[in-house]
């Protein structure tokens, strides 16, 4: 996740403070519906809440806790937002392959705003994970129009913070898209399940849209899934909200490419998943009455009634359910077309069962799984259908079968989001406005009189802040203390947070402490810096292209 150079620097930040950090972690969000998530463009955060609402990202609070010990990043609320995360911290917790992977295009200095993705990667590559940090070169040049030798100058730098901050060049792996041909190949096969128009319509391409700039996305999905190559594993991709989309359009297409889609269904027919929840909520109810029925009727030697056996035996036929659903009429979308779909159905009897439909599978691969599963089946023209099987076992299966018989077998990855920060100077944080943001590459003294320099939550005069208190929510060097610079000790945090909102704390002293802080973070790190050059030197990695 980058956000550099004129264009992307919107996307820094959300306009203003609106939205607060709670000293406990919570995401306090407040303020209008405003959300544009464009990785490319202005993607401003007015308002978190709609990032749920509006985009079906889920909150990272309803994940903490299974998560073990987490980030400080997590506890905080500044990591507000997830997909799928749960299979990545279950992983954790029992000690099972996963990954952790993010880019970052090299279009200027590293800053504090990529600090916070770079930490995530080192405490996932701590917690046990296959971590990547990749240089977004291809991207940087493709759509922003990035210069060869300027992407060089920058590539490196990238990773002497990465190292720097703690990633372990040894147990994790960097790389430049330029140069992994992995991810080019990779990038090239997902071309063949995306098309121009759905690209169009996530990124708003238009005919004009340069090739180059959609071929780095598909190498951006590759990138996302280059982590499962040697097997599939839970992934996390640690990003920005503004590259929601791209997870999005990357846990689509990991589902194209299986060889095989799992679904749920109730005979040899089709349905769509409306009509599966109607179909379902006729069978439940028939089902249930029959078994009542053959309570009732056992033993009454009436073998002559077919219904009546069918009761006794617990079928309920496509016709019967048909019928029940008209009788009935429950309010659910998709009622009239089940109905069609069981009046045609006849006298088939419905029966819960896992299908396989075989998408992306050689013969190969459909005989390696007919025979895989187990129990009861039945097969058919390009699926098969198994009774004793329940879902997340089916899916198991598929997997493994694909994986034997030389697919991928990609799980859809997963993504968490971290909020943007505000700008020093309030408004956004801009990588244009050297004031607005702090670069790991600044001089510390530059850093400290930054921070002194920087808007506050505070009021007018000293006597009023005394009397009502700062605003930490609206302030971006609480912000400072939140994300940065109180780091793992929680109590720092939040006593400046309350000492300020009780008015104990005045904003001069509080920016000078901060600006201290910064000033010796930066220091340190610059330092370490110093010291990764050697092990980013002999880094499995390409420092200078040969490109022009
Ligand atoms: N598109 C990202 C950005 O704007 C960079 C990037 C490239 C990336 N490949 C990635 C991020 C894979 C996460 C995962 O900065
Ligand atoms: Fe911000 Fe500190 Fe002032 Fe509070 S006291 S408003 S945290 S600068």
């Amino acid at each position: 996740m980058t956000r550099d150079t004129a264009g992307a620097d919107d996307r820094l930040g959300p306009d203003g403070g609106d939205d607060g950090l709670r000293p406990d972690g919570g995401a306090d969000a407040t303020g209008p519906d405003e959300v544009a998530l464009d990785p490319w463009g202005a993607s401003t955060v007015a308002d978190y809440r709609s990032l749920f609402e509006e985009f079906g990202i889920a909150e990272f609070d309803d994940v903490l806790g299974g998560v073990p010990s987490p980030h400080y990043l997590m506890r905080r609320g500044v990591i507000f937002g997830h997909r799928d995360y749960r299979p990545v911290a279950e992983a954790m917790r029992h000690d099972e392959p996963f990954a952790a992977l993010s880019g970052f295009m090299p279009t200027g200095d590293p800053h504090i705003g990529h600090k916070l993705v770079f930490d995530e990667l080192v405490w996932h590559q701590r917690r046990g994970g296959d971590v990547y940090g990749l240089i977004a070169d291809l991207e940087a040049h493709a759509a922003r129009g990035l210069p060869w030798d300027e992407i060089d100058a920058h590539a490196e730098s990238y990773l002497l913070s990465l190292v720097a901050l703690g990633f372990d060049l040894e147990a994790g792996e960097v790389y430049r898209q330029s140069t992994n041909e992995a991810v080019q190949d990779l990038a090239f096969e997902l071309g063949t399940k995306a098309n121009v128009s759905e690209l169009g319509a996530i990124y708003d391409f238009d005919g004009e849209t340069e090739v180059a700039h959609m071929q780095s996305v598909l190498t951006q999905m590759a990138d996302i899934l280059y982590p499962q190559l040697d097997e599939p594993k839970p992934t996390v991709i640690p990003v920005g909200p503004d590259q929601d989309p791209h997870v999005r359009l990357a846990r689509d297409l990991a589902g194209r490419m299986r060889y095989f889609k799992v679904t749920e269904a109730y005979a040899s027919f089709e349905l769509e998943p409306d009509e599966r929840a109607v179909v379902a909520r006729a069978y439940e109810a028939l089902a249930d009455a029959d078994d009542g029925a053959s309570g009732d009727d056992a033993d009454d030697g009436d073998d002559a009634d077919h219904a009546d056996d069918d009761a006794e035996d617990g079928i309920v036929r496509c016709v019967e359910a048909a019928e029940w659903l008209e009788a009935e009429s429950p309010d659910m979308p998709g009622l009239w077309d089940a109905v069609e779909k069981l009046r045609a159905g006849g006298t088939e009897p419905l029966r819960p069962r896992v299908r396989f439909m075989a998408r992306n599978a050689t013969d190969e691969a459909f005989e390696a799984l007919i025979s895989a599963v187990d129990g009861e089946k039945r097969v058919y023209e390009g699926h098969v259908d198994a009774f004793e099987l329940d879902r997340a076992a089916a899916e198991e299966l598929a997997r493994e079968v694909e994986v034997a018989t030389g697919g991928y077998g990609f799980r859809p990855p997963s993504s968490i989001y971290n909020r943007f920060m505000t700008g020093l100077t309030g408004g956004k944080m801009s990588s244009s406005v050297p004031a607005s943001h702090i670069s790991l590459l600044d001089d510390p003294e530059a850093g400290y009189e930054k921070v002194t320099a920087a808007t506050t939550g505070g009021r007018e005069t000293a006597e009023k802040q005394r009397e009502l208190g700062g605003e930490p929510d609206d302030c971006p060097v609480y912000e400072l203390y939140a994300y940065l610079l109180a780091a793992d000790d929680d109590d720092f945090a939040a006593r400046v947070y309350e000492e300020c909102a009780t008015g104990e704390r005045l904003c001069g002293d509080c920016k000078e402490q901060a600006a201290e802080l910064m000033a010796a973070f930066l220091e340190d790190h610059q330092e370490k810096r110093e010291e990764a050059r050697e092990v980013v030197a002999d880094a499995d990695v390409t420092l200078e292209s040969d490109r022009r």
